[in-house]
């Protein structure tokens, strides 16, 4: 199975995914990534694991149909089969999500359906979490379509809300466990354990 990755960051899930795929825990081939911030850490990270990277965004493409045809075709050019969103902060564009129908796995800091959709991104997300007064929280990895965060729930971890917690301590303490989240669930989507639609 072919992987191809959308990041706008540090891609530290990204690093997890290939870093299973190097030690052979996930049986696939990271084969791009595409990312819309030249200056991303994840471009770094795709280098050094001599992944092919396309730096795509608004200025390479001002019309972001054209834009939406050009992440298209350089995931089709890597004969990608499974795209993985990594922190990636664009939305997808229609002929990608109809090209990838199904296809499209996200990871969420949080335990979806709560805490999802407009604006729950980032630090949001557990600032929230900490509004609620909720007592846990976790991540989720799904497969997205039109709508924000509503896609199918995959797989989802847990993590404790402790009463002293600030929003970056929480963040932190979920980020770890997407790092294990994300690879357990390509892995068992790799392996054929989890069908996807
Ligand atoms: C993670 O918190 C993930 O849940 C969200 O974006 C963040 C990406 O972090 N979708 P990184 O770039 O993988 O470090």
């Amino acid at each position: 199975m072919r992987l191809g990755f959308l990041a706008s960051h540090g891609g530290s899930n990204m690093q997890a995914i290939l870093d299973a795929c190097a030690i052979g825990s996930i049986k696939a081939i990271p084969a791009l990534l595409v990312c819309n911030n030249r200056t991303a850490g994840a471009i770094e990270r795709s280098q050094k694991a001599n992944m092919p990277f396309a730096v795509l965004n608004g200025k390479t493409h001002p019309d972001e149909d054209a834009l939406d045809q050009a992440i298209l075709n350089s995931l089709k050019d890597a004969q990608v089969e499974l795209v993985v969103l990594a922190g990636y902060m664009k939305k997808i564009g229609p002929r990608v999500l109809k090209a990838y129908h199904n296809r499209i796995l996200n990871i969420h800091p949080a335990l979806l359906p709560k805490f999802g959709g407009q604006g729950m991104y980032g630090m949001n997300v557990h600032k929230a979490v900490i509004a609620a007064k909720e007592t846990k929280s976790g991540a989720t990895v799904h497969l997205i379509d039109e709508v924000y965060d509503e896609g199918p729930i995959l797989q989802q971890v847990e993590v404790p809300v402790l009463p002293e917690d600030t929003p970056e301590i929480l963040q932190a303490r979920v980020l770890t466990q997407e790092h294990f989240l994300y690879p357990d669930t390509i892995a068992k989507i790799a392996s054929g354990e989890i069908k996807l639609p």
